[in-house]
């Protein structure tokens, strides 16, 4: 949804620089269409399957970006009761709302039983206890599912990989039948799927397969023991194109290999966050200065580490694009944010013309844990965002203030 015309780059039908000029710097933006596009390529690989697109709301929480999701018939995929309580809020049907993570507090449990959301991915032998104990004290049952760890090791991030062996999450592969046996026992439990998550910005579909077939030998094994699995949640991590070379797998190739692992009658959840809204979403930013220090040439940026954290965390790559054409020289320089840490960079010896001060650069594909990861750090107030929906404009989150920033001090 990013276009030059001419020598302005557009999102949709709204001129960048406008944006800029109206919302002020540095905001999000994101284009409304993409977001449909990327849904619609998740739902139409399903085809006839059963089962649910759970977009992994971790990745932007922002209402509008929720609400337009819900709308078009998705489900959530929650790792926290304020995920779930922005999901009930943003109108999805608690029915399609699935809640994972290895940290999960009885108010957390509690809430989201009140809540009768589909299903408690669980993580740990501690945890099944902990639900049974809360359902059984609300005289309910709670739907699980186990999160299994398949030992898998995807080729990404070390500090997104979640499937490999000796990680926090999930129960361990070799205690996969011990759980579903416990579970089977526990009075206010009732077993409803099976779950794994292998990792996040994963270019091949092989390490799912993989992960597939291991999880396919624990059902087998489970529904041996009477235990009938109809959900089989695989989780998210589809990678979206950071780099110009960067070849990315499609939810079709994905499914259409997945599906003929597992027996015709099961239903299928997927959790995909990043390729829905990863390049539905921009970083808009103003050159502050331009320097050169020692050998080097800096463009200093007026967005930080702050408000996007994935350069600094991941060494991620974001492609940065000036808004507007330019004749001027491309030089090597370092694209940089005005914190107060060397690790405070968007882009390091990137090819850019020197613009000049005040014009805008666009840091790309932010819209998946941009805002979401965002800090005061420096205090720096939150950003603005804004979604495009083709000619037209709308402010879905107001620039924070300098009063914001001791919002809940107590003096
Ligand atoms: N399901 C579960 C259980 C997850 O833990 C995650 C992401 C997802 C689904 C969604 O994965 P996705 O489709 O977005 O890859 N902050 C990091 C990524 C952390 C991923 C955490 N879990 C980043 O900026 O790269």
């Amino acid at each position: 949804m990013l276009e030059f015309r001419k020598d302005d780059l557009y999102i949709e039908n709204v001129k960048l620089s406008n944006i800029a000029k109206e919302y002020g710097t540095s905001t999000y933006v994101y284009s409304k269409q993409q977001i449909v596009n990327n849904y619609e390529s998740y739902k139409n690989a399903m085809g006839a399957k059963e089962g649910l697109i759970c977009f992994a709301c971790k990745t932007n929480s922002n209402g509008n970006i929720l609400k337009i999701l819900s709308e078009l018939g998705a489900g959530a995929d929650t790792t926290s009761g304020g995920e779930i309580y922005r999901c009930l809020k943003a109108g999805f049907d608690p029915l399609k709302i699935v809640y994972a993570g290895v940290g999960k507090t009885s108010e957390e449990i509690e809430y989201a039983l009140k809540s009768s959301i589909l299903m408690f991915n669980v993580e740990s032998f501690e945890e099944l206890v902990a639900i049974d104990k809360v359902a059984g004290k609300l005289k309910t049952k709670a739907n699980i599912a186990f999160r299994i760890n398949p030992y898998v090791n995807p080729d990404t991030h070390s500090y997104i990989v979640t499937g490999k062996k000796d990680t926090k999450f999930g129960i361990p592969y070799e205690d996969a039948i011990k759980a579903y046996l416990t579970a089977k026992k526990k009075k206010n439990i009732n077993i409803v799927g099976m779950h794994f998550h292998i990792g996040s910005q994963i270019l091949e579909v092989e390490p799912f397969i993989v992960a597939a077939k291991k999880v396919k030998k624990i059902i087998d094994e489970v529904e041996k023991n009477g235990i009938h699995i109809s959900y089989i949640d695989c989780g998210g991590g589809l990678g979206i194109k950071y780099e110009p070379g960067d070849k990315v797998p499609s939810p079709k190739n994905l499914m259409s290999k997945l599906f003929p692992i597992f027996d015709k009658d099961k239903k299928f959840i997927f959790e995909p966050g990043r390729s829905i809204i990863g390049n539905a979403g921009h970083l808009l930013t103003k050159v502050l200065y331009r320097k050169i220090s020692g050998r080097k040439s800096f463009l200093i940026i007026d967005a930080g580490m702050n408000d996007l954290i994935r350069p600094t965390l991941y060494s991620a790559y974001h492609e940065i694009v000036p808004v507007k054409k330019t004749g001027a020289k491309k030089v090597k320089t370092d694209v940089a944010g005005p914190i107060c840490e060397s690790g405070d960079f968007m882009g390091k010896e990137r090819m850019l013309p020197l613009i000049e001060q005040g014009r805008y650069l666009l840091v790309t594909c932010a819209g998946a844990y941009g805002a979401a990861m965002s800090s005061q750090y420096n205090s720096r107030p939150l950003l603005s965002e804004v979604l495009v929906d083709g000619k037209q404009t709308k402010l879905i989150r107001k620039r924070a203030s300098y009063k914001d920033l001791t919002l809940n001090e107590i003096e």
